[in-house]
């Protein structure tokens, strides 16, 4: 049997990793600025995350969430602990799209509404909704399509105050991520978080940030949507949530009420998510890496912007974007092929940085000198 081929590949590898570095099948090794896709929170392979995991797996990998499974608790508790939102209700499934998938559904049963306003732009996965949600008609196959879901600019406050005046009490939720990833580093106006918040209040309709992305640290904050001083009502997460395990969640504000059979899933919350999951939190927080992505990603901003050609640099903590040269738009594949370094892109010409949360300042530099010895060669 062949794969199903819709990825376009790279032509490499990889056989291990450690911390912020990869090898190949060749012992090649490689800088990870990608982080995987903004997966890798803590760092490959960390000590900590591969000995709880193993130790789980020896014990008990999967059962049905028809018993109990107290590391679920334990893993609601450190979230709540560590991202501050200690009231908030944590139900596990294993994507961000289904995060997504699950957080809508959960704000219309809530509401009892059926509209959703997203943004241009918006990315927040493939399934039904959450595909419907995404500003990208090529993705959305013509079963997701659904005249739910209206679309509107990012950060236009008037587009939005306009859409709540003639939607009035339609509109169930309002979708969005504080900083786009996939759209390209697009960073929400804290006044316009604001504004969200206070019309959905206004309105009755639910306030969802999509954090599978920014979320989990990476923007310097537990949550990237924190830096607006308000609160959403729906958190979904998945991508650094298992540095690599297949984990996502959705936390939920105390008003918005469970019943039983409302939401479910076979694998979501199983034991190795879950210790995979507490693993994570046990290394954010005792390695305090909120504060230290806070700190590398002013550091790498600062000096990206001084480096001759890149335009637009942008970005919250290690969440970092910028528009490759005009005249050079081989910037990315130079990186990889000659310096050996993996960074993320978003169409047609952004470089997105997503390292590990625990990158070093040593590396951080190594990828500043790497950007400046190229740009400077090219200026000249
Ligand atoms: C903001 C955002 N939401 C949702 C998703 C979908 O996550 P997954 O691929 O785990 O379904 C992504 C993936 O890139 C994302 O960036």
């Amino acid at each position: 049997m062949k794969l199903f081929d819709v990825y376009p590949l790279n032509d490499i590898t990889i056989a291990r990793a450690s911390g912020s570095y990869l090898w190949d099948n060749n012992g090649q090794q490689y800088l990870d600025m990608y982080g995987g896709h903004a997966v890798i929170s803590i760092g490959h392979t960390h000590p900590h995350y591969v000995q709880r995991i193993t130790e789980q797996l020896n014990q008990i990998g999967f059962y049905s969430n028809s018993i109990k499974i107290p590391i679920q608790q334990q893993l609601a508790e450190k979230l709540g602990q560590v991202s501050g939102k200690e009231s908030y209700q944590l139900f596990l499934c294993n994507s961000g799209a289904e995060a997504n998938e699950n957080a809508i559904k959960l704000a219309s049963f809530h509401t009892g509404r059926k509209k959703v306003i997203a943004f241009s732009k918006a990315f927040h996965g493939r399934t039904s909704l959450a595909v419907a949600a995404t500003d990208n008609a090529a993705i959305v196959a013509p079963v997701n399509e659904t005249g739910n879901i209206i679309f509107l600019p990012f950060n236009d406050g008037a587009a939005l105050k306009a859409c709540f005046d003639e939607n009035q009490d339609s509109i169930a939720a309002v979708i969005i991520e504080a900083i786009q990833g996939v759209g390209g580093i697009n960073i929400a106006d804290h006044e316009f978080l604001r504004l969200i918040r206070q019309l959905c209040d206004q309105y009755g309709a639910v306030c969802i940030a999509d954090e599978v992305q920014c979320g989990y640290g990476r923007s310097g904050k537990f949550y990237a949507f924190d830096h607006s001083g308000v609160e959403a009502d729906i958190y979904t997460m998945a991508k650094g949530m298992g540095n690599g395990f297949p984990i996502g969640g959705i936390a939920i504000a105390p008003h918005i009420k469970p019943r039983h059979g409302m939401l479910g899933t076979t694998f979501g919350g199983n034991h190795l998510a879950c210790t995979a999951g507490l693993a994570v939190l046990e290394v954010i927080e005792k390695e305090g890496l909120v504060k230290h992505a806070q700190v590398m990603g002013v550091y790498l901003i600062e000096i990206l912007k001084k480096v001759p050609g890149l335009r637009n640099v942008r970005g919250v903590g290690l969440m970092i974007g910028f528009n490759m040269p005009e005249d050079f738009k081989e910037l990315r594949k130079v990186l990889l092929n000659e310096y050996r370094i993996f960074t993320g892109e978003a169409k047609p010409d952004i470089i997105r940085l997503l390292p590990a949360l625990n990158i070093s300042k040593t590396d951080v530099d190594l990828f500043a000198n790497a950007m400046q010895t190229i740009l400077n060669k090219v200026s000249n």
